[in-house]
């Protein structure tokens, strides 16, 4: 069974951002399972790091819209989208320095971030989005 499953209540009523939403959850889904599976350190690490780069291509998305249509809330949801890149950062460097490996706190981490941010920070901006057109 996936680690997180996607549901109608993960949806924020925009078919664009649903869908980078599902490809991170699949994402985080397949690094679960090469975890799961007990597959070798530079397989987990490359999956996380295409895990970062589509992370930070979603936010800058999300943000691009905030930005063309003027939320109100950009600074306090892009403060979210850094202190997560920041901690995937810190998590790379540890890595390459040989100081630590992916284990099961980290998937917990990614899947409480990510749930905790589409249901309260994501959820926050669908009235505004949908009302300027966005699909
Ligand atoms: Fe969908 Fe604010 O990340």
């Amino acid at each position: 069974m996936p680690l997180i499953q996607w549901n109608k209540q993960l949806s924020v009523g925009i078919a664009s951002i649903d869908e980078q939403h599902k490809k991170l959850i699949n994402m985080i889904n397949a690094l679960n399972d090469a975890l799961a599976e007990g597959q070798a350190d530079d397989i987990l690490v490359k999956i996380f790091d295409a895990l970062a780069v589509y992370t930070v291509k979603h936010f800058g998305y999300e943000e691009a819209l905030f930005s063309q249509y003027g939320y109100e809330e950009t600074q306090a949801h892009k403060n979210e989208h850094e202190a997560l890149i920041n901690q995937i950062v810190n998590l790379q460097q540890k890595m390459n320095d040989g100081d630590f490996i992916i284990g099961i706190e980290v998937m917990v981490f990614l899947k409480e971030w990510l749930l905790n941010h589409i249901l309260k920070t994501d959820m926050a901006y669908t009235q505004f989005l949908l009302s300027k057109g966005v699909t």
